[in-house]
């Protein structure tokens, strides 16, 4: 299992440029299964997730090549609509291949993709809207068949804005018969960039970045070529990387309108943000303040996905920062990891009361979840002594190579390898 070894305590300083957004790559990969013709996606980070994502395509039956940043997509000799067990269960975004093989081939069967390290993350909301449109849904123990000869539209109503529910209720209606209308939809800017997407391939979606989206259905969809937008969370994660080792950075193709609620919390903290053309400079010295209450909630209010990484930072500054998690039910576990990184931090039920400590500690930690493992880099970055940040596995699900993008803003950061230290074992 690869560890990261962090020497903390720099400053980090320098430019850096954002990848592209998992979370609109994973759906945007399973709706190019829609297009007939084929697909070249480009900014497409390189990441565990996407792999996974991309081996489920090819186990399809679709050719599916990665190379750099592109993706190049040719699903014409699709053979199969069964996914797997073992891959349903490597990914929960595997759910979203339910909708556009449903809607292409009228008949998908897959797995309930499992539980997962933040929460219980159900998808009867995904299920609900599909037989909402006419699918014939039989549930087996953990087995899904879902049927239709052709979808037709319908008005929907989500009882929560789901992102992954809205982007597959999206993706089955494009080629459903007549208009759907999904009321209560998520706003994420990863949901425009899907709608984008599939009006590119043909469809008429509109909508999105608001609650209420329209599909009016469409016989067929043709291949095309498109950019995804940058990752917002990974820009987020460099900008409270920033704040918390009191550097200077500069952030380049992010797009600061998907960041207004970190970037006012940030503010409230005492981080200097400057936003120009195309770029973002963020910058801190001296201890930063406390923030005294931040809620996470579905977008534009504060993203759960950058929850664990400012809790770094507010584990960091002046006073008592409160901290409530409306989103998942179990996303606190990096709370022990910062504790024994010299943290003053207590959960009761969904918030975490942050006492600010003057300095954090170096010591080994885990990586439990994704956006867990960003917060013990962040806060290994920020640290005095060394940090060995174990489990990175997780982390490489959503950032392409932490280490490399940290190494260039001079953070003191190296991956140890199983391999490499197989070779220093020879030596
Ligand atoms: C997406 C993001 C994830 C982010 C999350 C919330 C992707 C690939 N992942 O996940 O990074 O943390 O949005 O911003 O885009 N729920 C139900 N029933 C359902 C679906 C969801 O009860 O059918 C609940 C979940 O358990 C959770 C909440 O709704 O408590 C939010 O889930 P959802 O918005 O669906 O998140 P994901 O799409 O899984």
């Amino acid at each position: 299992m690869d560890k990261l070894v962090i020497e903390g305590g720099k400053p980090l300083s320098g430019t850096i440029r954002i990848h592209g957004a998992k979370n609109a790559a994973l759906p945007i990969l399973a709706a190019s299964l829609l297009a007939e013709g084929s697909v070249k996606l480009l900014n497409v980070p390189q990441l565990l997730d996407i792999d996974v994502m991309l081996d489920i395509l090819r186990n399809l039956g679709c050719r599916a090549e990665h190379e750099e940043q592109t993706v190049l997509l040719d699903g014409a000799n699709i053979a199969s609509s069964h996914i797997p067990e073992p891959l349903m269960r490597q990914m929960r975004s595997s759910v979203f291949l339910m909708g556009p093989l449903l809607a292409r081939f009228g008949e998908v069967q897959l797995y309930q993709p499992g539980g997962c390290a933040i929460g219980e993350r159900k998808i009867d909301l995904h299920l609900r809207g599909l037989a909402a449109l006419g699918a014939d849904i039989e549930e087996k123990g953990s087995r899904i068949v879902c049927k239709a000869k052709r979808l037709t539209g319908a008005e929907i109503i989500l009882d929560f804005p789901s992102v992954g529910a809205t982007e597959n209720i999206m993706m089955a209606a494009v080629l459903a018969k007549g208009r759907t209308t999904i009321v209560g939809a998520a706003r994420e800017p990863e949901i425009q960039d899907l709608q984008r997407f599939l009006n590119e391939l043909g469809a008429k979606v509109r909508g999105a970045g608001t609650d209420t989206i329209f599909i009016d259905g469409v016989d067929r969809l043709e291949g095309c070529v498109f950019e995804i937008i940058p990752d917002r969370i990974v820009s987020g994660t460099v900008m409270v990387a920033a704040a918390a080792t009191r550097g200077d950075v500069t952030l380049e193709g992010a797009h600061p309108a998907h960041l207004t609620s970190l970037i006012h919390v940030l503010r409230r903290a005492g981080v200097q943000i400057d936003v120009g053309d195309g770029i973002m400079k963020v910058g801190a010295s001296g201890r930063l303040k406390a923030v005294d209450r931040v809620v996470t909630s579905p977008y534009p209010a504060f993203p759960t996905d950058l929850q664990a990484q400012v809790m770094t930072l507010l584990a960091l500054s002046d006073g008592v920062s409160v901290m409530k998690e409306t989103i998942f039910e179990g996303r606190f576990k990096h709370v022990d990891e910062l504790c024994r990184m010299g943290a003053d931090i207590r959960v009761d039920l969904n918030h975490a009361f942050i006492r600010g400590v003057p300095q954090l500690y170096g010591t080994s930690v885990e990586a439990t979840d994704l956006r867990a493992g960003a917060a013990l880099v962040i806060a290994g970055l920020a640290a005095h002594g060394r940090t060995v940040v174990e489990q990175v596995h997780h982390i490489d699900r959503g950032y392409d190579r932490i280490e490399a993008m940290f190494s260039k803003l001079n953070g003191d950061i190296v991956r140890v390898t199983n391999e490499s230290l197989k070779l220093q074992g020879q030596r």
